[in-house]
């Protein structure tokens, strides 16, 4: 009987079927079911199989990465100080982003020692060249293929001999050894093994470019990361023109690094000193309004934070956070209302971080709390206030790492006072001019305000 060439796989258990199910009757997931491609058995298990032979780990010669500098300095720090070469790097964002904007800038700007070849099969080059013009790059060096075939692919880079590919993106390309659709699990994960494949062995450079909606559903990034050398993720509010590269996995650097762009008319622009910008539309003196000094990896970044409360016109009280996490505003709520005596409970909160960036770091607790403190009360904190503390479930004020840095941030922005754990304010080594207050709980913070 002539055996079948795929297999459907379920993608949350692993159970396999020779059919597609709806439902997985090993894990009972609904609709999880992808075609797989079956890898033949060419007759190998009949012989003995040899396995490599041990090494000591002390001996093995690690030779030297070469790295490219791309030519922003942001993108470089993210990379772990730029991108390496033979490197293969995929970098995930939400349709509309600016992916595909930020790799041609890079294509144009960094160094690399042969050709790059952009390989789109989204986008016709004459729309390529459009961008380009828009964004002012008129390169020699790069060459477009407009192909979504990864075997037609393989052949270009045979001729081109790039020193750079991208692949523009993984959704559009198909191999023809699958009968499943681009864009499917198994039709990405095969383009993307075909490609490694390639470049690893002629040690090209590759940058893989993937969308993810908004939970990362769709057959994309995720299924790949654990395949490429290092995932980036481009972020932002479509609304605002300010957009965040996080690298999520990287093999040759460190991942809390942040790269940070704004999105202009002439295309993706580096954003070297970020609280520059972030804090200087500030209204005069609101209440609800603070400052908080977020560390982004290796760099401080001061931020406002906005909290408004309202009464709540019946039932359960509304709490939203755009730009924080949900389920720390909500903890901070209640923190408030039992340890500092604040009767928030009838209260609905809006708190939201300015400038659409996410702030997940706990040492923002305290100016989320004071900005919430100084809503309820109507009664604006002091405008030159930096707040930089965690806080715990009994109210007491935490210290956090790097607090040096940040406080010579806000002495750099020209804030005067900045409100800390009282245990970091011992242990600190700052000799500037600003008034470092140490507190030992959140009840203290708020008096010491004037709340
Ligand atoms: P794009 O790079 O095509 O997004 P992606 O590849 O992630 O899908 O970016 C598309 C958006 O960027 C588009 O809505 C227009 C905007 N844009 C600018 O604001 N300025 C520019 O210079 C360019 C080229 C695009
Ligand atoms: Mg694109």
């Amino acid at each position: 009987m002539a055996k079948s060439q795929t297999v459907f796989v379920c993608s949350s258990c692993g159970n396999e079927s020779p059919k597609w199910l709806g439902k997985c009757p090993a894990c009972n997931a609904w609709n999880t079911y992808y075609e797989e491609k079956i890898v033949k058995d060419k007759g190998t298990s009949q012989k003995r199989v040899t396995g490599s032979d041990t090494v000591p780990l002390n001996h093995v010669e690690t030779g030297k990465y070469e790295r490219y500098h791309t030519g922003y300095d942001e993108l470089d720090r993210v990379l772990g100080g730029g991108l390496v070469q033979g490197s293969l790097v995929l970098l995930g964002g939400e349709p509309g982003i600016g992916k595909s904007t930020l790799i041609l800038q890079i294509c144009d700007k960094i160094k690399v020692n042969g050709p790059v070849l952009y390989v789109s099969g989204e986008e016709s080059a004459s729309q390529i060249k459009m961008r380009a013009d828009r964004l002012q790059i008129a390169n020699d060096n790069i060459f477009f293929l407009g192909e979504t075939s990864i075997e037609l692919i393989d052949e270009s880079i045979e001729k081109v001999k790039p020193a750079l590919v991208i692949i523009d993106s993984i959704q559009t390309m198909y191999s023809e050894e699958l009968t499943a659709a681009p864009g499917s699990v198994s039709q990405v994960r095969e383009a993307t093994s075909k490609i490694m494949m390639m470049c690893k062995k002629q040690n090209i450079t590759t940058i893989i470019i993937g969308h993810v909606t908004k939970d990362g559903a769709i057959a994309g990034p995720r299924v790949l990361e654990h395949m490429v050398d290092t995932v980036l993720y481009l972020e932002g509010e479509r609304y605002f023109s300010y957009r965040v590269l996080r690298s999520v996995k990287n093999r040759f650097g460190s991942t809390n690094e942040i790269g940070l762009f704004e999105m202009r008319d002439v295309g993706m622009t580096e954003i070297t000193n970020p609280s520059d910008i972030m804090i200087t539309e500030r209204e005069d003196n609101p209440s609800g309004s603070v400052i908080v000094a977020s560390m982004e990896g290796t760099r401080p970044m001061l931020i406002e934070i906005q909290a408004l409360l309202t009464p709540t016109a019946f039932g359960m009280p509304r709490r939203t956070g755009i730009g924080i996490d949900y389920n720390r505003l909500v903890l901070l709520m209640a923190v408030l209302e039992k340890r500092a005596g604040l009767p928030l409970s009838n209260q609905d909160a809006y708190v939201n971080v300015v400038s659409g960036i996410r702030l997940d770091e706990p040492a923002t607790d305290l100016g989320i709390a004071l900005a919430v403190a100084s809503s309820y009360k109507n009664i604006p904190l002091p405008k030159d206030l930096v707040a930089i503390g965690e806080i715990g479930l009994t109210g007491e004020i935490r210290s956090v790492n790097a607090i040096e840095k940040r406080i010579n941030e806000a002495d750099r922005m020209g804030f005067k006072t900045c409100i800390v754990a009282e245990s970091a304010r011992k242990q600190l080594k700052y000799k500037g001019s600003m008034n470092v207050l140490g507190m030992k709980n959140i009840r203290d913070a708020i008096k010491s305000c004037g709340l």
